[in-house]
């Protein structure tokens, strides 16, 4: 988990049978990419394998090995049609579609009088793929990309200020020197590390019980409808040195409102380890209130539940959950 401004000090190993290990040095560090970035919708991990792709095949230089393109076509010289390198410095993303149809046309008089066959067997999807390739091989496109050493320290900084909490990916990725003269026997391999918000929204919570749903109110997106028994179910987390948990609720004006919640780990039964009771009436105010629950987990990781009880009133609504966090001693 990450908080604002947290620093983490982390260490690389690449180990590879044949070309030895970073930690004897032969293995060079800058053979092996190490990257940290800020996702901030929460879910596309796409952003963080840019700066890898050179480390692990792309989908496009696949198809374009399955295909006959490399009868005319090499990385950096010219065969028969131009180097990929030329074509990527000539043209950019504006450009695929014209790219695309003439691959698939085939064509001449950009580059010289010599011909580039048809394809009419690539379909326009593979052959965007392929275009996006050799698109990515424009000299120094990745020379300004933040590539970090295989030891270092890394701070959260990205996410302060955005209303939005996002993800951090750090990543560690490298290509292997093949086997002697088989270029095409290269292999990858690629680690990462997620790190996720100390705040987990309600409506992020992977479980919820039956008949609970999300609703907006204030510009925040509750988990509503909370009633006897029903249950909020959080991912696999760090437990370890937790020491409370605020919860952030609502409550509407003109409802009685009154329950418990039980934080429970691993399991709705599971062991109680902090408890609130909340009780709210107001004729005419709506109110967001947080709570701190001290908690005492057993576990180091585990999952987390928010059990909420009204064995009095099972019909009663309990509260509206927005967020959690979690506090860590320091
Ligand atoms: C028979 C040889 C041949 C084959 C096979 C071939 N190309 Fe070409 N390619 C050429 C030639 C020649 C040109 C230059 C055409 C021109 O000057 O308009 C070219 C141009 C290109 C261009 C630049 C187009 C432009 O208008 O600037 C791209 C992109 C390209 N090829 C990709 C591919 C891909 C991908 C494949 C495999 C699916 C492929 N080529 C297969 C010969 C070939």
């Amino acid at each position: 988990m990450y908080f604002d401004n947290k620093k983490i000090n982390y260490k690389v190993t690449v180990k590879d049978n044949q070309d030895g290990s970073t930690t004897d040095g032969t293995i060079a560090p800058n053979k092996v990419k190490v990257t940290l970035d800020y996702i901030p919708e929460g879910k596309d991990l796409i952003k963080a394998t840019i700066g890898h792709q050179q480390n692990t095949v792309p989908e496009g230089r696949k198809l374009i090995d399955g295909s006959d393109c490399t009868a005319c076509h090499a990385s950096d010289i010219k065969v028969n049609g131009p180097s990929y390198t030329n074509i990527a410095k000539k043209y950019s993303k504006d450009d695929i579609g014209y790219l695309v149809s003439k691959i698939i046309k085939g064509g001449q008089g950009v580059w010289g009088e010599t011909m580039m066959s048809a394809h009419p067997q690539l379909t326009p999807d593979e052959t965007e793929k392929m275009v996006r390739y050799i698109l990515s091989l424009k000299p120094d496109k990745n020379s300004n990309q933040n590539l970090l050493p295989l030891e270092g320290t890394i701070a959260f900084k990205d996410h302060i200020g955005k209303d939005k909490q996002g993800i951090y990916v750090l990543m560690a990725s490298y290509l292997d020197n093949g086997a002697e003269g088989q270029p095409e026997s290269t292999l990858s391999a690629q680690e990462k590390m997620v790190f996720k918000s100390a705040k987990i929204e309600a409506e992020d919570a992977i479980e919820k019980s039956d008949g609970l749903g999300n609703w907006k109110a204030l510009d925040e997106t509750l988990v509503g409808s909370i009633l006897h028994n029903a249950y909020l179910k959080f991912d696999t987390l760090n437990l370890k040195n937790l020491e409370s948990i605020k919860l952030s609720t609502y409550f509407n004006n003109n409802y009685a409102y009154e329950g418990d919640v039980e934080i429970r780990e691993g399991a709705p039964n599971g062991n109680l380890i902090g408890k609130n009771h909340f009780k709210y009436f107001n004729k005419g105010k709506s109110a967001l209130k947080y709570y701190d629950i001290p908690v005492k987990p057993k576990s180091d990781k585990n999952t987390l539940f928010l059990v909420f009880k009204n064995e009095k009133d099972k019909e009663q609504y309990i509260t509206n959950v927005n967020w959690i966090l979690m506090n860590y001693r320091r």
